[in-house]
This record gives structure tokens, C-alpha cells and sequence, in this order.
């Protein structure tokens, strides 16, 4: 039964009175009801990924929809770098002309179901009909755009959430736009907002005479994402949103200081009443050694005995020679606040130990070149791959022995419970969700951890792991740790439930 609802006036700073909903004491208890939750992001598996975010926006929905108390459904960009299998499971809804500034904009309607999941689809080929997701000079009006049609969609789908899930600065207009432009509009007064920062690097920041050019927002929001002399959409969608998270609870600590959050401190600590910290799970029917079909071998925690046929096949495939020395892995995108300047100040002594070093990962130009040469100089004993490969990174997380993960800083980090779980002990710094999932050996944990970013303190529990390796009783306890650490959502899915339920009840 709906409830009936009042609205309560919240004055925020130099912006428009926004109208926050608020239940009447005689309404009826909201968790009674099935709960609509839409999911707002720029990328999903197995539509379209390019890091953690789509592996998160690909799982999480699944996992909440397990509860029938949930109608969970996701929007998303129809890129075109979607494949045509996944496109030709797209029903066209139908089409609906978006505004955005002084634009009127075509917005086609495309939707498909994903494992008890619906999907819904933003076409516009003038925005999203380009190789890949971002680096554009207007990704500013195609998120824009994409935010305002999460918006205008839902007359037409029928679907108006009770709470609207945004995540990362590509959608946080939509929650902006929620709380501002529709805040008079009594079909959205009743919808919360939920804001989740995957990356606090990136905030979507742009110069002040944009607010109404380009983001079609009336001059009084402009105090609302005024931040530092620009708009800053994340600090906008801070401020509009009933709550805000993060993918982990030590990141979420961590975000209130300078240290981490890229200038966003002081919004993030006046905001901190409303921050939650959850740790991502994996997909562990996808991530399942016993079953997946990219492995040369598969194997499970009980029985660790073919983890040494997938070694084996993948220093072969690798061009390494088949032998019984540590495999130390790395797959990551090559960026400095992946740790990776800890890694070439100690690189050549790792090389001299008797190990194998294995590196996976894009990014940076200079990297790239860095670890290219640093592979030709060990040539045999390093095999560096730059590309984004789900097969390889599959066998490599099931070939290798130890994985190294020294970021700086880490919201959450999927690849060390995807390590894990393939029963490959991961090293990491202790900072955000490496904090969060991985704990020392010493203290009967599931891998290896330093605190400081110092490559000598890196390269000390390295070498407590290779030592360890040296083991074979001690390592196949280790192992066996690590690949039962429980990383499935259930436990962070039923966080999100309860944080849910503490939005839809305020
Ligand atoms: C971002 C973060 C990563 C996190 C992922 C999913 O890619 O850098 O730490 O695991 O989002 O939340």
C-alpha cells in the first residue's frame, strides 16, 4: 500500500528550499513494502567494463535481487562498444525527447533482463556512439545528458524508484537533478537518493558558466556544486544525496582526510554523518576456480592439486620456464597510485630472487615502456603483457602464487579477492579495502600486508612471502586461507539492505 507523505523544507547553502520527503507517523511501515531500487552508473558487466565500477554495477543488483523484497533495475549508456550478442537480448522500449540547456535531445529506450535483473538502456548515437566509455572534450554534456534521461525515463518506463542508486561523477546529476530541478514534481519528492564514490580522483569538475549552458540547472543550484571556483558534480551529488558511501569502510575513513580525497575533504567530513563505508564483494559464481572455463585446469579449495597444472600451462604460455619457483603476479592498470613506484625502486631486487615476475595492466605511457624493458631485461624470468585481457588475467590469477598489490590508495580493489579465491596469497598495503579484506599471516590472516608506502617495507614481506612459499605445509595452509576468505556479496549485500532501509524510512 503506498504510504502518504508529507515533505519537509532542508535549506541548503545559497541553493533552492529542496523538498526532502518525510513519512507520517501513521504510515505504513515502508520495509513491508517491495522495495525499488534503480541503479544509476556509466558501465556494467557484462555489457561494458573497464574497471571495478562495472564489476560492482554487474553483481551487486544481482545479489540484492536474490531477496524478493527487491525490484532492482539499472541504467545504463548504450555504447557502442556493447557487443552485438548482448545487444540483439535488447528489447526498444520506445523514445523520448530529453532537455539539456538550451538542447532537446533524442533518447532512445532499450531494456533486456540480466540474471533476475532489469536493464535499461540510453541510446543517443550522437553522444554514446564512440570507441569506449570516456576521455571525450563533452563527456561533461554526455553524462549530463545520460543523467538528465535517468530523469525524464521513468514516466515511461513506469518505474519510480523509492530509492536512486548513483554511482561516480558520470551520474551524479542525476541525483543533483533529483533533488533540484524535479523537486517539485510529487511523483520524484518521494524518491531518496543514495551516492556511492567508487573514485574520488575523478569529480566531474567544470568552470561556473556551465551550470546553465550545459547542465540545464537554474542559477540558484549553483551553491549546491559550487566548489573551489568550479562545479564539482561528486560535491553536488554530496550534498543533494539523503546518504553517501564508499566501497569501503578504511576508505571511508581515509576520504575525510587530504591525504585521499583529492580536495574533497572538507565537503566530505561537513558530510560525514551520512557516510557508510561497505566493502565490495566479487562475483563468485563468475570467479569460481571450480568452474571457470578460462582456467587450464580447475581445482577448488579442498583440493588444491591442478593450481599446479594452471602454473605450469601459464609459464609455458608466458614463454617462462615450467619450474617450481614463486610466481609473483601483478594485474593492474599502470598508474602511480597503484603503488607502482614502490615496485620499480626494488623491481631489479625482486628480479635477482629466485622467482618469476608476471605483469598484466594498461595505463600510463611511461609505465608501459618501464615494465616493456624491464621484461626484455629479464627476459625468461619476467613476462610483462600490456593489454586488458579477461582470459589471460584468468589464468594468470589461477597460475600464479603470490600477487602484488602495493596501492597507495585502494577504495576497495577486486583483484586480491579475486587472487584469493583462485588461491594466489596476495601482498598488499594496508590502505582502503586491501585493508578491509586482506589480513596478515603472522596473525592467522590470508596474505601479506605493509603499512608505509616504503618499497623496503614492500619488499621485506615479499620476501616473507617467497620465505613462506619455501614451506610447502605452511604455504598450502595459506592458501587454503585465502581461497576460503569469504568474498561473495551476501554480507555486503545485506549492508546495502540495511542502509536502504535507513534512507527509505528517514
Ligand atoms: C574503483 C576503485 C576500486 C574499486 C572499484 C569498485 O575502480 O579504484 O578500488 O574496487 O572502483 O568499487
Amino acid at each position: 500500500m503506498a504510504e502518504t507523505k508529507t515533505t519537509k523544507n532542508v535549506k541548503v547553502k545559497n541553493a533552492k528550499t529542496i523538498a526532502f520527503p518525510v513519512k507520517e507517523s501513521n504510515a505504513e511501515p515502508t520495509l513491508q513494502e517491495k522495495k525499488k531500487v534503480l541503479f544509476a552508473a556509466s558501465e556494467a558487466r557484462p555489457f561494458i567494463a573497464t574497471g571495478g565500477l562495472a564489476d560492482v554495477i554487474g553483481s551487486l543488483p544481482q545479489a540484492l535481487a536474490k531477496d524478493a523484497n527487491y525490484d532492482i533495475r539499472v541504467v545504463l549508456p548504450l555504447y557502442s562498444d556493447i557487443k552485438s550478442e548482448l545487444r540483439r537480448k535488447m528489447n526498444f522500449l520506445g523514445n523520448i525527447y530529453v532537455p539539456l540547456g538550451w538542447r532537446n535531445q533524442y533518447c532512445g529506450i532499450f531494456t533486456c533482463v540480466e540474471r533476475g535483473v532489469t536493464y535499461y538502456f540510453i541510446d543517443n548515437e550522437y553522444y554514446f556512439k564512440r570507441t569506449g566509455c570516456y576521455g571525450y572534450y563533452d563527456d561533461g554534456e554526455r553524462f549530463a545528458f545520460f543523467s538528465r534521461s535517468v530523469m525524464e525515463i521513468l514516466p515511461f518506463i513506469g518505474y519510480y524508484p523509492d530509492l536512486l542508486h548513483c554511482h561516480d561523477w558520470q551520474t551524479a546529476l542525476a541525483s543533483i537533478y533529483l533533488k533540484t530541478v524535479y523537486a517539485q514534481n510529487p511523483e520524484y519528492q518521494r524518491i531518496r537518493a543514495l551516492f556511492t564514490i567508487h573514485n574520488i580522483e575523478y569529480q566531474g569538475k567544470y568552470s561556473l558558466d556551465l551550470l546553465g549552458e550545459l547542465f540545464g540547472l537554474p542559477t540558484d543550484c549553483l551553491g549546491l556544486v559550487e566548489y573551489d571556483g568550479c562545479i564539482n558534480l561528486m560535491k553536488g551529488a554530496i550534498e543533494c544525496s539523503e546518504r553517501f558511501s564508499t566501497v569501503s569502510p578504511t576508505y571511508a575513513k581515509e576520504i575525510q582526510s587530504a591525504e585521499y580525497a583529492h580536495g574533497l575533504q572538507e565537503i566530505i567530513c561537513k558530510n560525514a554523518g551520512k557516510l557508510t563505508g561497505i566493502l565490495n564483494g566479487i562475483d563468485v559464481a563468475s570467479y569460481d576456480p571450480a568452474t571457470d572455463p578460462a582456467l587450464f585446469a580447475n581445482f577448488d579449495a579442498e583440493n588444491l592439486e591442478n593450481k599446479k597444472i594452471c602454473k605450469a600451462e601459464l609459464q609455458k604460455m608466458l614463454g617462462l620456464p615450467v619450474k617450481e619457483v614463486p610466481v609473483i603476479a601483478m594485474i593492474s592498470r599502470l598508474v602511480s597510485h597503484k603503488g607502482l613506484e614502490l615496485v620499480k625502486t626494488v623491481a631489479e631486487d625482486i628480479l635477482h630472487e629466485d622467482i618469476q615476475f608476471v605483469l598484466l595492466g594498461t595505463g600510463d605511457f611511461a609505465y608501459e615502456e618501464y615494465f616493456k624493458d624491464l621484461g626484455k631485461r629479464y627476459e625468461g624470468k619476467a613476462s610483462v603483457n600490456i593489454a586488458f585481457n579477461g582470459d589471460l588475467s584468468r589464468k594468470i590469477y589461477s597460475g600464479a602464487d603470490i600477487f602484488l598489490m602495493p596501492s597507495l590508495s585502494e577504495p576497495c580493489g577486486l583483484s586480491q579477492m579475486i587472487a584469493s579465491r583462485y588461491a594466489t596469497v596476495p601482498v598488499v598495503r594496508k590502505t582502503g579495502g586491501l585493508f578491509d579484506s586482506i589480513k596478515p599471516y603472522g596473525a592467522g590472516g590470508n596474505g601479506f600486508t605493509f603499512a608505509s608506502c616504503n618499497a623496503y617495507d614492500m619488499l621485506y614481506v615479499i620476501h616473507e612471502a617467497i620465505d613462506t612459499y619455501k614451506n610447502t605445509t605452511a604455504w598450502q595452509g595459506l592458501m587454503k586461507k585465502a581461497a576460503t576468505t569469504d568474498f561473495s556479496w551476501s554480507h555486503s549485500a545485506d549492508e546495502y539492505k540495511a542502509l536502504y532501509s535507513d534512507i527509505l524510512t528517514m
